[in-house]
């Protein structure tokens, strides 16, 4: 195996050292960002004098040639991504890519790999969870007056409507995209010019590479700059967090898209069958989102733990923190698209989701509220109503079987204007207080998430 080391040593290394020491192949899912590292270095290198302006342009040049030869042209034959691209670069430009590594060490350049990584994956996941909004929006305002059920306790509670739910997810979704924006500030600083953990004898320039790189400035203390990996941590958490999210929606899928909801068909395009059983139509989609939730929460736990109680200054350990950011980044961006493929796709079945509202009590509130309205305590009220739901039950009947008959039999002290308020439709009618799914409500609500949408980035909600 080829290595940057090995002078002071006079035996081979063991083989199972190098294999269990290589991470080369998960690497490679930040080498370019290893190279953009390794030019701005180069040219910095050059602009202070480190090296000849003559030798600064032909390593960048060489970096250069090595990004349009692409991945495959590195030698697997090596420990890291810094390594191999030092080989090749050797390889290309021959005795002064050993220059390249001056004032540098592969401390500073996998934290500024990492970092830099880690600022192209969130601006892929700004631009996700925009797009997902706005299909959540175009169907909130498509089905603001679709009734359906709300619950609590997953029993029935009170009728909203699908607009309505679907825009709830739309606020969750904002929160990540802010959470994120923060993350990508604080985890916007350069390590690079840190070297091993003491920065360096030469005369370097670390605004220079940092400016070069799109980074806010340099991390004051080259040992914090080398041992730092809060920042993986926090986009673990955001990934686990978005993830906790997805799952949620995905677990609506699931339950809403089997027969004993029936609320909604799947498209083809994103449902599965079964080997045996014909008439399959299995939403694995939702079911994997919600099952590898469980890998993106454990890679938060997994890094955590690894950070534990390290002492400060590199430590090998951290190699195996990419892996599992590697991981959830990528669950993270596949996951909101198959979100928003199953949701832009779906059917849903309106009638049904309407008429399911029917016979569950859940409009004993708006009856509550009527009776306080009127004057009694609400919690008068609430026994009021109370006692309704018990007789109707025990006679076999639903709040909507009741007429003023009905009414002055089990309860009356009730008036019969109490009647009026007990369609589901006319419950979502009255719910105006904001943020309810009211019509008035729901239009301001719509017209709050279409400025949010259109304001740059993800901007506070109030
Ligand atoms: N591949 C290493 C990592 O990912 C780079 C730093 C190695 N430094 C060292 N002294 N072995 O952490």
């Amino acid at each position: 195996m080829r290595k940057l080391w090995g002078g002071a040593f006079a035996e081979d290394t063991n083989s199972l050292v190098n294999r269990f020491g290589q991470s080369i192949h998960t690497d490679l899912n930040f080498w370019q960002e290893d190279l953009i590292g390794s030019v701005a270095h180069a040219r910095m290198l050059g602009a202070v004098g480190i090296i000849t302006p003559e030798e600064s342009e032909t390593l960048i040049r060489g970096l250069e040639q090595i990004h349009e030869d692409g991945p495959e042209s590195l030698p697997h034959d090596v420990e890291d991504i810094h390594t191999a691209i030092e080989v090749k670069l050797s390889e290309i430009v021959g005795e002064v890519a050993g220059k390249l590594h001056t004032a540098r060490s592969r401390n500073d350049q996998v934290a500024t790999d990492t970092r830099l990584y880690l600022h192209n994956e969130l601006v892929e996941v700004f631009d996700l969870i925009k797009k997902l909004q706005t299909l959540l929006l175009a169907k909130g305002g498509e089905y603001k007056g679709a009734l359906m059920p709300g619950w609590t306790h997953q029993q029935r509670a009170q009728p909203i409507t699908l607009g309505f739910h679907l825009m709830a997810h739309f606020w969750a979704l904002q929160r990540h995209g802010w959470r994120a924006e923060r993350l990508f500030e604080l985890a916007n600083y350069s390590p690079l010019g840190s070297a091993a953990l003491a920065g360096t004898s030469f005369p370097i320039d670390r605004e220079m590479t940092s400016q070069e790189l799109g980074f806010l400035g340099p991390i004051p203390n080259a040992l914090d700059a080398t041992s730092d990996r809060s920042y993986i941590l926090d986009s673990l958490h955001l990934c686990a967090a978005l993830m906790i999210d997805l799952s949620r929606i995905s677990q609506e899928l699931v339950l809403w898209s089997g027969r004993e909801f029936g609320f909604v068909s799947l498209a083809d395009s994103v449902t599965t069958g079964s080997s045996i059983m014909p008439q399959k139509r299995n939403p694995d989609m939702a079911e994997l989102i919600r099952g590898r939730t469980g890998r993106v929460i454990a890679n938060w736990v997994t890094n955590a733990t690894t950070m534990k109680a390290l002492p400060l200054g590199y430590n090998r350990d951290t190699q195996d923190d990419k892996p599992p950011l590697f991981d959830s980044m990528g669950k993270v961006k596949d996951s909101i698209q198959l979100i928003h493929l199953m949701l832009e796709s779906a059917v849903w079945n309106l009638e049904h989701m309407s008429t399911s509202v029917h016979g569950d009590f859940s409009t004993a509130t708006d009856l509550a509220d009527f009776l306080a309205t009127t004057g009694i305590p609400f919690r008068q009220a609430h026994e009021l109503v109370g006692s309704v739901v018990r007789g109707c039950i025990e006679r076999g009947w639903v709040l909507e079987d009741l007429d003023a008959a009905r009414l002055n039999e089990i309860a009356p002290d009730v008036p019969v204007a109490a009647l009026e308020v007990l369609s589901p439709a006319a419950s979502i009618q009255r719910r105006e207080s904001l943020g309810a799914p009211g019509p008035l409500a729901m239009e301001k609500q719509l017209t709050h998430a279409q400025w949010i949408l259109e304001c740059e980035g993800f901007p506070k909600i109030a």
